[in-house]
């Protein structure tokens, strides 16, 4: 077997100066628009991707549990369905959940690659670190880019899983999603699946305490974005000004996360000379987590050629996965 440091790499896609320059046109324009917003991808800097795994483990934050059940229960099922040569992750994160498909692949003598891709250089280097240490088999190849433009960039090496966990598609505008699923379709050929969890639909009260638990982790992470972006663009935001807020859009059937200024705000990021000012009770929006019945989901994906050829759920009902693979694909 070969060293674990041989068989990981991590690559950059898309030029780190673009992501500079996405950043500084989505802040720009996100703070000085009437109705004030924020991309949620720029959450995830290091310590950012760290409060997320916390909230994974919380509690009230019921998804990765169910998604996590569906996997142990399934992952064999789902790996048989595709015998894929390699498993592509989007929005990787630290990877936890993969070790249920990774070990299901190695059972079935799949193949022996596993691609991973997302913004946080560090929840690269932890995977392919911890996942070539548990696996001696495995090569693991870390893209570090935006999933939202850069997907084309990934090379392909034979027969593909494309996973995309976590309900991670509900961050995702309503208008994003069909640009999205057509980037997706395109990665795919005849023989590929797609592997797509999404958290469904369910009483206000369960999504609310998800997204405001008890312990503050999740203001914490909201309030991170501010952080962020005061380090990025030399800013003086008074992260203590704002309080976390999350609601249930009734029309999308969206959760909306905002940051709620508790008095006016008076800020400056000299980095690119801009002057914030919010009133007192003024919000910014930064994420939106929608939730999804079968039928939307399936409906989505069948308007851009991807066809639902299997769907399983956690005992309680709270999470889908799909498996969906191109309608022109025969169905074996
Ligand atoms: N992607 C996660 C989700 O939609 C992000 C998240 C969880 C989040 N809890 C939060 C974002 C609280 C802002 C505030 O489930």
């Amino acid at each position: 077997m070969t060293k674990e440091t041989e068989r990981f790499t991590l690559t950059r896609i898309g030029h780190p100066h673009d992501l500079r320059d996405q950043m500084i046109k989505d802040v720009r324009s996100g703070l000085t628009a009437e109705a004030k917003s924020l991309p949620s991808m720029y959450f995830y800097d290091d310590h950012g991707s760290a409060l997320f795994e916390e909230i994974t483990q919380l509690p009230e934050y019921y998804l990765t549990r169910a998604e996590t059940e569906i996997l142990d229960t399934y992952a064999d099922e789902i790996i048989a369905a595709v015998h894929p040569d390699e498993l592509v992750e989007i929005g990787a994160g630290y990877a936890r959940k993969t070790c249920l498909l990774l070990t299901a692949i190695h059972e079935r003598e799949a193949g022996n690659v596993y691609v991973a891709i997302d913004v946080s250089e560090a929840a690269l280097q932890h995977a392919g670190a911890n996942l070539t240490r548990t696996y001696p088999w495995l090569h693991v190849r870390g893209y570090l880019g935006d999933f939202g433009s850069d997907l084309d960039a990934v090379p392909r090496r034979g027969r593909r899983l494309v996973a995309f966990l976590g309900s991670t598609i509900g961050n995702l505008t309503p208008r994003q999603r069909p640009g999205f699923f057509r980037a997706i379709a395109s990665m795919l050929d005849e023989e590929d699946g797609f592997l797509l969890g999404v958290d469904l639909i369910k009483e206000e009260a369960v999504l609310r305490a998800a997204y405001d638990d008890s312990a503050g982790v999740s203001a914490a992470f909201n309030k991170n974005i501010l952080t962020v972006i005061n380090r990025e663009l030399d800013g003086t935001i008074d992260i203590h000004a704002f309080d976390h807020e999350t609601r249930l859009n009734p029309e999308s059937g969206c959760m909306e996360q905002r940051l709620r200024a508790n008095r006016e705000i008076h800020a400056r990021l000299a980095a690119i000379d801009l002057d914030v000012h919010l009133d007192a009770g003024e919000s910014i929006h930064t994420e939106w987590s929608c939730k999804f019945t079968r039928e939307q989901i399936e409906t989505e994906l069948g308007a851009v050629g991807l066809r639902t050829t299997s769907w399983w759920t956690d005992s309680e009902n709270r999470f889908g996965l799909v498996l969906a693979k191109l309608s022109s694909a025969s169905s074996a």
